[in-house]
């Protein structure tokens, strides 16, 4: 069965992007998973990591990204082809990692994303503004292990679209005041969608990135999450559960995000120390729980 997983956090550059792509390859490379991965930011960051900027360009000129998706139900069009939208082999690792697919995105849809609430029931059928990615996707599903879905620092419509065909969702946090002060939001409103659109999706936890060990609040407010997961679930104050994998503020894995840089293993791009390491961990304890 496929499982679908959304990264969301809604404070920006908390490091989601590097860590769904990080995650992505290495189930793909290192676990043999079949992976798709699908950029929903309008930022488009995953999308760059991932494929050559001038490709990207042409397929997003063709209608061959989400922004024609979206489009097409604006504009009343049936153009997006998600078989001719879905990038095969993808990553700067060598040509291409064998099982890593990417459907990407568009910076076009900064644009168009205020006007997609106004989608709304068509003559001859019913067209729910969050279910355009699950109608488009639905055929290409079954040839996934995992589908990964990296949304952008908000809860609007392309969010609640992944949100919508997502089995769980994961959080990467820093573990700091404020980046820790959004989270029983996130949660919340999580909650009330799950409650509305009727759909099974749950927190598989959160992971915290960018962590650095000479700050004093780093280090505190770690092991307090790891307190309040253990709180019962209705304490205001609960969190799903923290991942042991933490992630640490690296140069190198900064680096990792240049498309052009050319390596032929994930151990040559996200180098042999501790990076690495951290990612591996980080894959396997995700597969222990999914
Ligand atoms: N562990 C890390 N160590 C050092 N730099 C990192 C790390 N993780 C991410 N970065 C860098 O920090 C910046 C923000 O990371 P990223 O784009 O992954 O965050 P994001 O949460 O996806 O942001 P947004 O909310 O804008 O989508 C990027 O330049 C990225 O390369
Ligand atoms: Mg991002």
């Amino acid at each position: 069965m496929t499982k679908v997983i959304s990264t969301i956090n809604l404070k920006g550059g908390v490091g989601k992007t590097q860590m769904t792509v990080a995650l992505a390859e290495f189930l793909a490379m290192e676990h043999n998973k079949r992976v798709l991965l699908i950029d929903l930011d309008p930022q488009t960051n995953a999308t760059v990591m991932l494929i050559d900027e001038n490709a990207w360009l042409k397929k997003d000129q063709k209608g061959e990204t989400l922004l024609q998706l979206f489009k097409d139900k604006l504009d009343r069009t049936s153009i997006f082809d998600i078989n001719k939208a879905i990038v095969k082999e993808v990553s700067n690792i060598g040509v291409g990692i064998k099982n890593l697919d990417l459907l990407p995105s568009s910076l076009g849809l900064i644009e168009i994303q205020d006007s997609l609430p106004l989608i709304s029931a068509g003559r001859f059928h019913v067209t729910s503004p969050v279910i355009i990615l699950k109608e488009a996707i639905s055929t290409v599903l079954y040839q996934y292990d995992f589908v990964l879905i990296d949304c952008p620092p908000n809860l609007g419509i392309i969010t609640l679209n992944g949100l919508y065909i997502s089995d769980y969702y994961l959080i990467p946090c820093i573990p700091d005041i404020l980046s820790t002060y959004g989270i029983p939001q996130i949660l919340g409103r999580v909650r009330s969608f799950k409650k509305e659109a009727k759909i099974g999706i749950k927190p598989l936890g959160i992971i915290i990135s960018m962590f650095r060990a000479q700050s004093r609040t780093h280090k505190s407010i770690t092991p307090e999450l790891k307190h309040r997961a253990n709180l019962s679930q209705t304490d205001p104050k609960w969190v799903p559960r923290i991942f042991e994998t933490i992630i640490p503020l690296t140069v190198r894995t900064a680096d990792a995000a240049d498309f052009s840089a050319s390596v032929n293993t994930l151990k040559q791009k996200y180098g042999y120390g501790t990076v690495y390491n951290d990612y591996e961990n980080l894959t396997k304890e995700f597969l222990s729980y999914v």
